[in-house]
């Protein structure tokens, strides 16, 4: 018998500007979920937020896309819509970008991070909730995890996890996936997934021999890019990710791991800067200075036998995130002082998105051949 878990976000307006999810439009994407519950569409939910976007983490038994649960989150964004537009909320329903639903809700808007699984007997799991980035932000994370035995001690200590992983990357501009075997092709998966605004983890799975069977995923990151969806910029995509720990997986701990490093990550400011991500508890993940700087929120949960949501708990609501956090504030203020300078701007080809193109376009009259 297997379980899905589903992480669906998207952002429906935001509290002032694109700093935080008003709590109005969390309790009524409750009410819409609950009613699914009692209906029996979902077994469990959870709604969070990171920032401005509405989180609905959710346990099923109908697989992944499912029509009907993606429908549900429709229906429960769509509601909390309508709040955000009485409310008069900033870009309410920013993030719905095609006006009717059919069928599931990849390339509509949302982010999706499904995996369906057959639990456990102890099913540990983390869902990871970031504001103000993109997809390519978890690339550095869910390397160093799964991949990294400076991160992840299991992979040299723990017999089940000694022969590695496989990552499965996508080319979100040529839309191609490749399947890379850790660590025999650790070069080669470096080399893409350094490049992190065009090569994106999808999946981690297991290898032939270890105790969960290989085609079934124990990582996956939401990849959708808005700007592919709505030919221009609308916002960050601002991802999410499952990952499941322990028992020949990465330990809870080795999972937090990467985050007390705030790496460097795109889509702070217009979706437009580079700056340090902030591991934070979810109460302190309401970005403000320059609309950041990026935020990741980590929630952990135990996965019952019947597939409820034991959790969450907040897990960077904790003193031993308070340097990561600090070093995060000391990048902010030296990426900050560069202004509207590269690399704290991003490079022109990732700028294309933005309003940019529109400011160059009027100085283009004024340009004249140098002799
Ligand atoms: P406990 O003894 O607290 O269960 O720790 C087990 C462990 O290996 C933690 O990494
Ligand atoms: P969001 O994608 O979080 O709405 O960010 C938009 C933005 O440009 C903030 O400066
Ligand atoms: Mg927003
Ligand atoms: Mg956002
Ligand atoms: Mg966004
Ligand atoms: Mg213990």
């Amino acid at each position: 018998d297997k379980i899905t878990i589903s992480v669906i976000k998207a952002d429906i307006g935001g509290w002032p500007g694109h700093s935080r999810v008003h709590p109005q439009l969390i309790e009524t994407a409750e009410e819409v979920l609950a009613k699914a519950k009692e209906e029996g569409t979902i077994i469990d939910f959870y709604v969070a937020y990171a920032g401005d976007d509405l989180q609905l983490i959710m346990t099923h038994k109908k697989g992944v896309d499912s029509p009907d649960v993606h429908g549900l989150a429709w229906k429960a964004f769509e509601e909390a819509t309508k709040v955000a537009k009485e409310l008069g909320l900033y870009g309410a329903g920013q993030d719905l970008l095609k006006d009717a639903f059919s069928g599931n809700v990849r390339g509509m808007g949302p982010g999706v991070a499904e995996m369906e699984i057959a639990l456990r007997k102890s099913e540990p799991v983390v869902t990871f909730h970031m504001d103000k980035t993109e997809p390519g932000a978890f690339n550095l994370p869910i390397f160093r995890m799964f991949a990294d035995p400076f991160n992840t001690a299991g992979l040299v200590i723990d017999p089940k996890m000694h022969m590695g992983f496989r990552f499965e990357v996508w080319d979100i501009k040529e839309h191609k996936r490749v399947i890379l075997n850790t660590p025999e092709e650790l070069y080669d998966l470096l080399a893409l997934i350094g490049a992190k605004s065009r090569y994106v983890i999808k999946r981690v799975f297991p290898k032939e021999g270890h105790p969960i069977p290989k085609d079934e995923p124990v990582a996956v990151i939401s990849t959708e890019k808005l700007y592919e969806i709505a030919g221009e910029y609308v916002g960050k995509d601002d991802p999410v990710a499952i990952v499941r720990a322990q028992s020949g997986l990465p330990a809870l701990g080795e999972v937090l791991e990467p985050f007390a490093f705030p790496h460097l990550v795109s889509g702070w400011m217009r979706g437009s800067h580079n700056g340090p991500i902030m591991p934070v508890p979810m109460h302190q993940a309401n970005p403000t200075r320059f609309d950041g700087p990026p935020r990741v929120v980590a929630l952990g949960w135990q996965i019952s036998p019947e597939g409820k949501l034991v959790g969450p708990v907040d897990l960077f609501d904790d003193p031993a995130f308070d340097y990561a956090r600090q070093k995060a504030l000391e990048i902010t203020e030296y990426m900050r002082r560069h202004g509207p300078f590269e690399p704290h701007r991003l490079p022109l080809e990732d700028m294309e998105y933005t309003t940019l193109p529109g400011v160059l376009k009027r100085l283009e009259e004024r340009f004249e051949d140098i002799e």
